[in-house]
Order: structure tokens, then C-alpha cells, then sequence
């Protein structure tokens, strides 16, 4: 049994990163065993049953094809450990929420944790990678506590971060943009960085494996997100210009989105950007500078994040002032309350503040959205009153506004002339995803707030 595979595998953490991403490996390398654990047993019951506990397309079919040949889901962690050369960590790495850092730094408890989990349950030399994201410099820290325990037994961290994005993740497995191995620069940290490359090898073009030393590989993974961020943020600041300047967002992105220097990806003004991993790597990343006493390079970054606060405010705001500066009383439907479409995921979704706040100012809410009412209503919990409606035509009825918070393609193909005879009069659009058809919902008679546009009114 033991020789049936040239490698095994193992992965701490059965989470959003580690299950696609074993499942993928498992599903390129059959001649690898792919093993992945992790401390909450109902998770990996969820693994190894009909309904996944991660929704992403091409990922059931990939479950499918390999489970039970040569991919695992187990909760034996310690024999997990033993029997496996290479070990995947993709333990979550929340935010701060208490002591030094809080609400900043990374939480590093489960990793450290895990750490020692590796330490004690060891009998053999072993490559440990960092998957998930960590605040540079962790894999010293790993490395001081695996090697503490004075044995003959060796462990090689490597750092290869990841970048796939809900809803296509499976996609970013398969065809990576780059595939980054960062190790240290020392013979061992060579020969561990090629085994790794070799797993990569199996599927990924070699021109698109980038090696490196290991700080820049774990510096990387925060930098790309916070660049990406910052495109956002930078399009979403030029969008409070636009609407005053009757200049139109979506024209001014076009027309620099054809510099090829600059590119045309993430560049649509939106309400806000949201999702678990932006802001939190940001924030990781102002820590450190701060940490470092780089209080200008610090406040820099946190500017991409302060835009996308200030962004979500202006959008409630521009509510507020547009609706006769009060929404007491009013009955708004939120359309979507993802932080972005196809996905039921709401860490993070600028929809929650702007729901919050609506409430606040004393607003009625009524939410619809395809994928994610369950999870709003968790997320808001606490606040009676709130409607949760997944018919958005039945949503819409009485309502005094629609405030578009998720670009879901299916709304862009209602009947708005249907909509507009159910609302209360006079209708607003606030269209926090510039998806819909502006020109038009006026001529129905709709006052239409764009973002990035000046808004169409009848008054
Ligand atoms: C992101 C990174 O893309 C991925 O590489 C990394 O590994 C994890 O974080 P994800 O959070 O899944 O992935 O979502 P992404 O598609 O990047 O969108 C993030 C947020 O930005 C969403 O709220 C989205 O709606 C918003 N966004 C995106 C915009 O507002 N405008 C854009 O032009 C693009």
C-alpha cells in the first residue's frame, strides 16, 4: 500500500483554500496521495458526502473524479502527520480581535498551534508550506518552533501563497496566472523548493512557476492584494469626482484601461469592494509597516482602505441627501447582499454597513438576494423588522428605493416597468454596481443614482 504513491500529501485545514486546492493536486497527480485534515469533524464529514462544504463550480465533478482513489478526507491529524513527507498548512488566519495588533494584525493562534501539532507527532524530516496568508516573517517564527524540539528530524518551510478568487477558483487551480515558491536560500531550501515545484510541474507551465526567497514569496501575497485594492479604490475616489463633473466613471475606465501598462481588470467603481481577504491583508500590511516604523508607507496603504470606507458612507449618504435627507420611514430594497455576485459569501460585503446604517437612519429594509439570505440573515441577526425576500419582484413592492449592492446579472434582466408600477412614487435607483440600464430606468421614471455618473432626476 505503501508504494502504490510517489508522494503523500497532506493538508492541515479542509477550509476554503486547502479542500480546492488538494483537490485539484489529487486530481492532476494520481500518482501522489492526497490527504486532508482538519480539527472540525464535521467539516470533513461534509468532505466526504454529496454536499460540499465549499460551493465552487468544477469543484464537485474534481471531488468526484478523485476521492477515495488517491484524495483523503480524514480527522486523524497526528497519523496524517506521520505519514507524509510534504504538509500543506491552510489553517484560517483571522484578524486580530484582541491584545497588541487587534483589528490589524493576523491571528496567528491556529497556525502556531499547528506548528506544534507537526512538532510532537514528527518521526520524519518533513517540508511544511505556508498556504494561507500570513504576516511576512511567520515562517521564522514556524521554524523556530519546529525546530525546538532538540531531534535529528529537519523541516523546510516553504511559502506558496494563494491567489484564487471565489467563484473561480477551480480556474485559478487549473490555469494560475503564476504559481509562487518561495524557500530559503540555503542547499535544503533549494532541494525543497524543487520538490515543490515538481508538484506544480504536473499541470502548470514552467515559465509560470516563480521561485523565490521566502520573504518576498509571503511579502508578495499581501502586496497583490492590496495593488489590486487599490484599483479599486482609486477608481472609486475618481467616482466621487465624476459625479460632479459630469464626467461618466465607466467612460473614464475604458479609456485608461486600454493603456496597456495600466490594463483593464479591476477597474469598476462599485460601492465598495469587500470579501474576506482585501481589507484584512491590507490592514496585515499597514501593521507591518507600522511595525517597522514606516508610518508614511503604512498610512499610504491604509488610504485604500479608508477610500473604501469612505466610499460606503458616500453611498448612504448620497441616499440620505437625494431621498429629501430623511429615510425614516422609507422601505428600501437592497438588491443583493453578496460581497460580490455568484457566490452566497458575505465576509466583508459592503452590503452589511450599508444595511446597518440604512437601519439606522431608521429605514425599512427588505433584502433580496439569489444566493445569500442566509447568511445576511445571520450577518444582521441581531435587528428585528428587517424583510428577507428572495422574489425581487415581490421585494420591490412599496418600496421607495432599490439600492443595487451586488452585480447579479439576474438584475439586469427584470422588467423595470413592472417594478416601478409596484413602488411608491417617486422611485429611486441608487445602483451601487453601475450594472443596470440608466437612460432607460429614467425614461420609465425612475431618479437614477449611478456610481461615478451624475444622477438622471425628475425633479
Ligand atoms: C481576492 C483576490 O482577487 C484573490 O486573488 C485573492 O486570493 C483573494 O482575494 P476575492 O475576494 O474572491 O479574491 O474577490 P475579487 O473578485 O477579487 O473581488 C473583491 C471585491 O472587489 C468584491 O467585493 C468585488 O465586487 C470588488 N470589485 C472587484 C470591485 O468593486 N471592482 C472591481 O473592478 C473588481
Amino acid at each position: 500500500m505503501e508504494n502504490k504513491f510517489q508522494k503523500n500529501i497532506l493538508c492541515i485545514g479542509a477550509g476554503y483554500v486547502g479542500g480546492p486546492t488538494m483537490a485539484m493536486i489529487a486530481y492532476k497527480c494520481p500518482q501522489y496521495k492526497v490527504t486532508v485534515v482538519d480539527i472540525n469533524h464535521e467539516r470533513i464529514k461534509q468532505w466526504n458526502s454529496s454536499e460540499l462544504p465549499v460551493y465552487e463550480p468544477g469543484l464537485d465533478e474534481v471531488v468526484r473524479a478523485t476521492r477515495g482513489k488517491n484524495l483523503f478526507f480524514d480527522i486523524d491529524i497526528e497519523k496524517g502527520i506521520k505519514e507524509s513527507d510534504i504538509i500543506f498548512v491552510g489553517v484560517n488566519t483571522p484578524t486580530k480581535t484582541f491584545g497588541a495588533g487587534a483589528g490589524m494584525a493576523a491571528d496567528l493562534q491556529y497556525w502556531e498551534k499547528t506548528a506544534r501539532q507537526i512538532r510532537e507527532a514528527a518521526e520524519s524530516s518533513k517540508i511544511v508550506i505556508e498556504k494561507c496568508t500570513l504576516p511576512v516573517k511567520t515562517a521564522l517564527a514556524m521554524e523556530r518552533i519546529l525546530t525546538s524540539k532538540n531531534s535529528n528530524i529537519s523541516f523546510e518551510i516553504i511559502s506558496n501563497p494563494e491567489f484564487l478568487a471565489e467563484g473561480t477558483a477551480m480556474n485559478d487551480l487549473e490555469f494560475p496566472d503564476r504559481v509562487l515558491i518561495g524557500s530559503r536560500e540555503t542547499e535544503s531550501g533549494i532541494k525543497a523548493r524543487n520538490e515543490i515545484v515538481e508538484i506544480y510541474k504536473n499541470w502548470v507551465p514552467k515559465e509560470r512557476i516563480i521561485e523565490s526567497n521566502i520573504w518576498s514569496s509571503e511579502l508578495s501575497k499581501l502586496v497583490a492584494n492590496a495593488f489590486l485594492a487599490q484599483r479599486i479604490s482609486s477608481i472609486n475616489a475618481v467616482s466621487a469626482l465624476c459625479e460632479k463633473t459630469d464626467a461618466n466613471v465607466k467612460e473614464v475606465s475604458r479609456a485608461i484601461g486600454f493603456d496597456s501598462r495600466l490594463g483593464a481588470k479591476f477597474l469598476n467603481a462599485s460601492v465598495g469592494f469587500g470579501g474576506s481577504c482585501f481589507k484584512k491583508d491590507i490592514l496585515n500590511l499597514v501593521y507591518l509597516c507600522k511595525s517597522y516604523g514606516l508610518d508614511e508607507v503604512a498610512d499610504y496603504w491604509e488610504g485604500v482602505v479608508k477610500i473604501n470606507e469612505y466610499q460606503k458612507e458616500r453611498f448612504v449618504l448620497n441616499m440620505l441627501s437625494s431621498m429629501f435627507n430623511t429615510l425614516a420611514g422609507k422601505k428600501i430594497c437592497l438588491f443583493g447582499f453578496a460581497f460580490k455576485a455568484d457566490t452566497g459569501d458575505t465576509r466583508e460585503t459592503p452590503a452589511l454597513y450599508i444595511a446597518k446604517r440604512l437601519i439606522e437612519e431608521r429605514a425599512e429594509l427588505i433584502i433580496t438576494d439569489p444566493k445569500a439570505l442566509q447568511n445576511a440573515r445571520i450577518d444582521l441577526g441581531g435587528i428585528d423588522g428587517i424583510v428577507y425576500e428572495e422574489d425581487p419582484y415581490k421585494a420591490v413592492v412599496g418600496c421607495d428605493a432599490i439600492a443595487v449592492m451586488t452585480e447579479w446579472s439576474l438584475y439586469n434582466k427584470l422588467d423595470y416597468v413592472v417594478i416601478y408600477k409596484s413602488m411608491t412614487k417617486p422611485s429611486f435607483i441608487f445602483d451601487g454596481r453601475n450594472i443596470l440600464d440608466h437612460n432607460q430606468l429614467y425614461k420609465i421614471g425612475f431618479n437614477v443614482f449611478p456610481i461615478g455618473r451624475p444622477p438622471l432626476t425628475h425633479y
